[in-house]
């Protein structure tokens, strides 16, 4: 099947152009688009999930939802549907030129923890975007994290998967067959949650306990649980105790304070976690060196960011300007103030061209069903 795509066309505007990897609900493939002169990605889910009417109306409303993330750290979401000819559901995606946090960790062992951070908090980011919009990500794993250097950041993660596991979360038709292998149900039980593992409802607090499993991770290339069968881990996130991060690997010499951290992000209880991945965020960033604080934090939601232009800046000129006018004559005041206004206009609208250039980095097509995506800013 896979083979015979290469060099097909689809919704007459993609050409598969290589197969680059399989997951647990279907095939990625790297296609091209004439018309923009760009490569995508393309998931094909299984078929079989296209046989079911209820997971053919849950794709389309989590598909719905991710084409709304606009986070520069979420993978963007251009089309989504189903092909007419085999029904099969598609994503057509921005294609990421990168390596996936796993493929990182299995050859580079653990990370240097400043780098590990930065990467995260910015993940963390993507997901406090998600999260004020209803979507719990619910498959968060080292696989679904992808490093890309983006307009020359190196280490910038794109989040990938955002909703889709609620595809094979639960099920509908309870005694219905499983939906393809066995485990597929479960998710990834290496960094599902404790409420995950028991098969509760899930909300953002989910994502924080997965980011705290994948963090530590990175950092020790050890999971926080003695070694184990990965369905074993599903028992060991329910009950066991994670090991202090200073102890999985001491040779490493991690800071203290990075047990308390790791240690609160993975309660089992949610209720003690941080209640938000910008809470995590802000926890993570007291880790940084002060010269890295100040660029981690570009990548937090630009809703919960101050605006870039500083407001003391206006309120100064108008505060000089009052006492100018009790002793200037009308004219001069009026041309000075114009001057000060045309130099912040200009300073405004450099600074909204260049904020714009970071997230645009492509641009979206003509949906064929998918929402366009909001312009930065919008509600
Ligand atoms: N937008 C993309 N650009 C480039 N490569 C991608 C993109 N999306 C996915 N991939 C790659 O395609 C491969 C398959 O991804 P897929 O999501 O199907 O598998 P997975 O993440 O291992 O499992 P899961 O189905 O649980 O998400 C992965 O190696 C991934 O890195
Ligand atoms: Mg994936």
């Amino acid at each position: 099947m896979s083979e015979d795509l290469i060099g097909k066309e689809i919704l007459g505007q993609f050409r598969f152009v290589e197969l680059m990897g399989r997951g647990g609900m279907g095939e990625v493939y790297k296609a091209e688009q004439p018309a923009m002169d760009r490569l995508v990605a393309i998931k094909l889910l299984h078929s079989k999930l296209a046989a079911r009417p209820d997971l053919v109306s849950r794709f389309r409303r989590e598909a719905r939802a991710m084409s709304r993330l606009t986070h520069p750290n979420t993978v963007r979401v251009f089309l989504y549907g189903q092909l007419e000819d085999t029904g099969q559901l598609y994503i057509v995606m921005e294609y990421l030129n990168g390596v996936d946090l796993a493929r990182i960790t299995r050859k580079q062992g653990a990370m240097e923890m400043t780098r590990a951070i930065r990467i995260m908090i910015q993940v963390l980011g993507a997901l406090e975007e998600a999260h004020t919009l209803g979507i719990v990500h619910r498959d968060l794993k080292p696989e679904n994290i992808m490093l890309t250097t983006q307009g020359g950041i190196a280490d910038f993660p794109k989040v990938l998967d955002f909703g889709l596991a609620k595809m094979r979360e639960e099920n509908p038709h309870p005694g219905s067959v499983a939906l393809t292998q066995a485990g597929m149900v479960f998710g990834t039980p290496e960094f599902m949650s404790p409420e995950q593992a028991r098969g509760e409802t899930l909300d953002p607090r989910s994502d924080v306990y997965s980011v705290g499993v994948i963090l530590y991770e990175m950092l020790t290339a050890r999971l926080p649980f003695p070694r184990c069968k990965p369905m074993e881990y599903i028992a060991h996130h329910i009950q066991t105790p994670p090991i202090p991060i200073s102890e999985r690997q001491p040779d490493l010499n991690l800071p203290k304070a990075l047990d308390h951290i790791l240690g609160k992000a993975l309660e089992k209880s949610r209720d003690e976690r941080y209640q938000s991945a910008r809470e995590f965020a802000e926890a993570l960033r007291t880790l940084l060196p002060r010269s890295a604080q100040s660029t981690a934090f570009r990548a937090l939601p630009a809703g919960g960011v101050p605006a870039p232009v500083k407001p003391s800046a206006p309120r100064a000129s108008a505060g000089n300007a009052p006492g100018a006018a009790g002793r200037t004559s009308g004219k001069g005041l009026i041309i000075g103030l114009m001057c000060v206004i045309v130099v912040l206009l200009a300073l405004v609208a450099f600074l909204l061209a260049t904020g714009k250039r970071e997230q645009a980095v492509v641009v979206p097509l003509n949906p064929v069903e998918s929402q366009p995506r909001a312009a930065p800013g919008a509600p």
